[in-house]
């Protein structure tokens, strides 16, 4: 144990969910107990600021949780917290509580939340990257991917089997509103033919013009899509391609199965790390940053600019080594 110039921490896991979140809440949690630190939780994100529920946590809240999916503090999307007389109460409340730093688990709406409330005179704050989009601007890596990728890969195997026996087209839709990292990575690992993703839009005429002129014409198919902008959006395209090619698709929507499940050693192990690093970070007077991956290294590096948005997929090479693969 060491002598620590925080005192008092609050923790909360905020934004989407991603397997995950328990194993670095756990490590974070008893990281800081280890340096004497007295440690706080909020539930659903910032809504505990709001609601005025912050509750104590000790060693044994966070036992037995790291293989848990989800997040045993609960999450959530908090518009409020936008809101600068919605912060200054939470900062009045958080001040009242002497509470001096805050660990947020989730991604860059939730850190923005949390950079806002630093620079208005709240506590020291340090982000842990979450997400299964894998999307965060600043870091190779977020939590959740792995089991997301292994999640929605499982499904496709399974598609597989059955799209083999009918001699049937498939549409399978995973999730990555901005980013199709999710959607390349099983799209690979899946044998998918083709992998429609937001950073190269691909028009309806193109797609099927792709499928008439594959090298192999194949009975059994599939197309991995990500969600983009429309989550359900391969029942239209489905339609689509029908109309335009006679060609029957599919869909099956993945949707948030691939949030949830027990998290992976991956997830786990870089979990515990970047909560361990989290505190770590705090402790040497670092803030308004968050743990990254970085060339297998983790660091810390400032909370991402939102003015630039998502990181973006930008391997469109492995796109074309795909599809010589899958023989189109
Ligand atoms: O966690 C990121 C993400 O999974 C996106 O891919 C998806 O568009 C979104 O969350 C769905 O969010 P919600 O559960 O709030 O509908």
């Amino acid at each position: 144990m060491t002598n620590s110039t925080i005192k008092k921490l609050l923790i909360l896991t905020s934004g989407g969910d991603a397997p995950g979140m328990n194993a670095a809440l756990r490590a974070a949690v008893r990281t800081a107990i280890y340096h004497g630190i007295e440690v706080y939780g909020s539930e659903a994100g910032y809504q505990g600021l709001i609601d005025q529920t912050v509750f104590p946590i000790s060693s044994k809240y966070v036992a037995n949780c790291l293989q848990r999916g989800g997040t045993i503090l609960k999450s959530g999307r908090c518009k409020a917290f936008m809101e600068k007389t919605v912060r200054d109460e939470c900062r009045q409340y958080l001040q009242a509580l002497e509470i001096d730093a805050m660990v947020v688990l989730g991604g860059d709406g939730s850190f923005r939340g949390a950079w806002l409330l630093e620079n208005e005179g709240g506590p020291k704050t340090m982000g842990i990257p979450c997400t299964i989009d894998n999307d965060i601007l600043g870091t190779e890596y977020t939590i959740g991917f792995d089991t997301a990728c292994n999640t929605a890969l499982q499904a496709i195997d399974k598609i597989r089997d059955t799209a083999f026996s009918h001699n049937r087209h498939f549409l399978v839709e995973v999730m990555g509103r901005s980013a199709g990292f999710l959607a390349v990575e099983v799209g690979i690992a899946g044998g998918a033919e083709f992998v429609l993703i937001p950073e190269e839009p691909l028009s309806t005429e193109e797609l099927v013009q792709r499928i008439r002129n594959r090298v192999r014409q194949k009975l059994a198919s599939i197309i991995v899509v990500a969600e983009a902008e429309k989550a359900g959006r391969s029942v239209e395209l489905a339609e689509q391609i029908k109309a335009l090619s006679g060609i029957t698709y599919r869909v099956c929507i993945l949707g948030h199965t691939q949030r949830g499940g027990s998290p992976t050693v991956k997830d786990r192990k870089i979990a515990s790390l970047m909560g361990y690093d989290a505190i770590q970070a705090l402790l040497a007077g670092e803030s308004q940053k968050m743990v990254s991956l970085q060339n297998e290294e983790l660091v810390t590096v400032p909370f991402p600019d939102p003015s630039l948005g998502a990181r973006a997929f930008t391997g469109e090479e492995l796109l074309r080594i795909n599809r010589i693969i899958c023989g189109v």
